[in-house]
């Protein structure tokens, strides 16, 4: 090789060095060096995709998406796995913010605005997510032709991921959505969007195993946190939720055919003002879903509307629902230890399937007050047993 060529090709060679380091260690790919601009107009789309692209393909250890401080407009994007790395961090720093464009239009029918797909290892970190849903739900309440609207940050078809830090904002529906996925960690988020914003779950799990939501504050439009069918193993704690709807499993028993929710804790969390508490929720239709294994403990209610409730003639709006019973089955649901303050004369609220009764329902040390007085409660279709102080008086 003539000398040339060895020194061109050590500064070929040289940049590739830098960027991968060996194939066990670490490797950072700022997104900045791929083109994207923190400028808050520039389309960083394309930039965050090499940038992914770059750190899925590494066969570092771990390889990190570095996303510096500031505001980078980014049109619906995919990151797919698998990866090489047996780890990917999506890093973000405390000043970084990601923007959706500002015509909703933009994120148009996609269905998800920032959406992992088949990640393993995933760890996302930091940062603010603004989808600036604002023009989206002013079209879904009044107009007549708007997009279906899109999630901002979703996890489908992943494992062993963690979602840290995370700020998310006036998403277009749901602002973080765990699907099809399993082993996933979400801590110390924050979600915001108005009260009167249509559809803007906090999180959302569907058929997912082995899911954490831990130390998290969420004010939505509607549910803090939404579990859907085929999910199991979820463990919800420290969770301030409100304005919104309450922690919800369910709507359930949208399909004949559809997998259940199972073994759900959700324990040291204050609801303030919301619409629910702990709801069960299932549509009046045939199904073979099923919810059982709940633990529900340690919750205080700060003037919710409905702290605990099973309403399983589930029709928002009142407008095309089916009128028959309820197909889902609901059982083993324990209350302990759930104190606070009722918006409403009724605190309690079951309301079972006639043709599939809730049983093995526990209530323990609950004390809930309406007006500075005891509570009511109200029944139907449902057996099981009570401890402790139950105030209040159980209705079954
Ligand atoms: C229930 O879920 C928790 C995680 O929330 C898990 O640790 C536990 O093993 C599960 N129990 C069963 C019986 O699967």
């Amino acid at each position: 090789m003539a000398p040339n060529s060895v020194v061109i090709t050590f500064l070929i060679a040289l940049p590739l060095l830098f960027e991968s380091s060996q194939a066990t260690g670490d490797a950072t790919y700022n997104v900045v060096s791929y083109g994207a601009r923190g400028d808050g107009k520039t389309d960083s789309t394309k930039a965050f995709l090499r940038a992914w692209s770059s750190a899925c393909s590494s066969a570092t250890t771990t390889s990190t998406v570095y996303v510096p401080r500031g505001t980078f407009l980014l049109k619906p994007l995919v990151f797919s796995g698998p990866c090489r790395s047996s780890r990917i961090v999506f890093q973000m720093g405390a000043a970084t913010t990601l923007v959706a464009p500002s015509n909703y239009w933009e994120l148009g029918n996609s269905g998800n605005w920032i959406l992992f797909i088949k990640v393993t290892g995933l760890s996302i970190y930091g940062g603010t997510v603004d989808a600036r849903g604002a023009e989206f739900w002013h079209c879904r309440r009044f107009g007549k032709s708007c997009t279906a609207g899109a999630r901002s940050v979703s996890l489908f078809w992943c494992s062993n991921a963690v979602v840290s830090g995370l700020r998310s904002m006036n998403s277009q529906t749901m602002h973080i959505a765990i699907d099809n996925s399993n082993n996933i960690l979400i801590q110390n988020v924050w979600i915001r969007a108005p009260s009167s914003s249509p559809n803007t779950d906090g999180i959302h799990v569907e058929a997912s195993t082995g899911v954490t939501i831990s130390a998290s504050t969420i004010m939505t439009g509607d549910d803090c946190i939404s579990i859907g069918s085929g999910s199991r193993n979820l463990w919800i704690e420290r969770i301030a939720c409100g304005p919104g709807h309450g922690i919800s499993i369910g709507s359930l028993g949208g399909s004949v055919n559809e997998d259940g929710v199972q073994n759900v804790t959700v324990t040291n969390s204050v609801f303030t003002k919301t619409q629910n508490g702990v709801r069960i929720k299932s549509w009046a239709r045939a199904s073979n879903g099923y919810a059982r294994n709940i633990v529900y403990r340690n919750l205080i209610m700060k003037n919710v509307d409905n702290p605990i409730i099973i309403d399983q003639k589930y029709c928002p709006g009142n407008q095309g629902c089916p009128h028959q019973s309820s197909g889902v089955k609901i059982s083993k649901v324990t209350y302990k230890n759930i104190r606070g303050t009722s918006g409403t004369q009724v605190a309690m609220n079951f309301y079972c399937s006639s043709s599939n009764p809730c049983w093995g329902v526990k209530l323990q040390d609950i004390r809930l007050t309406y007006l500075n007085r005891a509570a009511t409660s109200s029944c139907a279709n449902i057996g099981g047993s009570k401890s402790g102080v139950v105030i209040p008086r159980s209705c079954f």
